[in-house]
């Protein structure tokens, strides 16, 4: 397998982000975690299941247009035989994002709307904390679902920002709050997947090494996306098949050796946006 150096993230971000989410938990009714539906575990921030215990959650697997439908499917149902109300929608297309409210209201949070039913008060206000660590359309989501302008942030250092909840829907609000979430960076493979769908800034990465370990997933996983795409059979080592892309595509340098600095920036471009089709990059446990 190729080899890539590790990804590191802040701690200080980390610690930072937990405190803003364990003080401000009290004041909402369940967590929604917007997830690239790409990526649905890797795409997870690895604390979010200690930190928000005993509260209604909800996932929402973005970016549905770029993932693989059938392996879509699957992580619902996993999802949901763990509990969890899913959603699956694409903030580009605008597809399954009529679904949102119907599900906070009908399953992530049905148990409190009957509560609030027997009492007489079902128009009350249902809050929300959104959740989700970089580049999974988290901003793009409240853009679209926000009805009502969203403040600008106060985000000078020791200027408490006053909390502000932005409309979702006639009697939904979610919690704006700063800070970044930060993805599974102790976990190596998550990492490298969190990289390849872009979340990570690439002149940080070796985007040869990268696009090497991406080919090398598509060749196992893939290979007609690999075939139809470039034309080359899905076989040899990742950089083999990133040499085969750039001969296909006539990259090459003086002396006829293959760019494939060129090679990789195309691969990975066209990789993020959806060029080589639907991808999903990984599957429930055990399937
Ligand atoms: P974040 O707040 O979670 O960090 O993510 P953000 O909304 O900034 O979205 C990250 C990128 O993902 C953006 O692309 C955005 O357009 C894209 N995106 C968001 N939702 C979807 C979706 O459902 N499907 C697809 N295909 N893309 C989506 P970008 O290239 O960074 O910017 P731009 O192309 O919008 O300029």
């Amino acid at each position: 397998m190729s080899e890539m150096a590790d990804i590191q993230w802040f701690p200080g971000h980390m610690a930072k982000t937990r405190r803003m989410i364990q003080s401000n938990l009290s004041l909402v009714d369940g967590v929604v975690e917007i997830l690239d539906a790409r990526i649905p575990e890797s795409s997870r921030n690895p604390e979010m299941d200690r930190l928000v215990k005993g509260k209604p959650r909800m996932f929402v697997l973005n970016k549905s247009d770029m993932a693989d439908d059938d392996a879509t499917s699957r992580w619902m149902n996993y999802y949901r035989s763990a509990g969890f109300t899913v959603v699956k929608l694409s903030c580009k297309s605008g597809n399954g994002m009529k679904n949102f409210l119907p599900a906070v209201k009908e399953q992530m949070l049905e148990e409190l709307m009957k509560k609030r039913r027997e009492k007489g008060i079902e128009n009350a206000p249902l809050r929300l904390m959104i959740v989700g660590i970089p580049n999974v359309g988290k901003s793009t989501f409240i853009n679209r679902m926000a009805k009502s302008k969203k403040a600008k942030a106060e985000d000078r250092p020791g200027v408490t920002r006053t909390k502000q909840w932005v409309k979702l829907g006639d009697n939904v609000e979610m919690l704006d709050m700063p800070g970044v979430l930060w993805p599974k960076f102790e976990d190596q493979m998550a990492a490298r997947k969190l990289a390849f769908t872009g979340a990570v800034k690439d002149d940080i990465l070796d985007i040869e090494a990268l696009a090497s370990l991406l080919l090398e997933n598509l060749a196992e996983n893939y290979p007609g996306a690999l075939k139809e795409r470039y034309k080359i059979e899905p076989s040899g080592t990742g950089f083999e098949l990133l040499e085969n892309v750039g001969r296909k595509r006539g990259m090459l340098v003086s002396g006829g050796e293959v760019n494939t600095e060129r090679a990789a920036i195309t691969v990975l471009d066209e990789f993020r946006s959806g060029k080589l089709g639907r991808i999903t990059l990984e599957l429930p446990e055990g399937e």
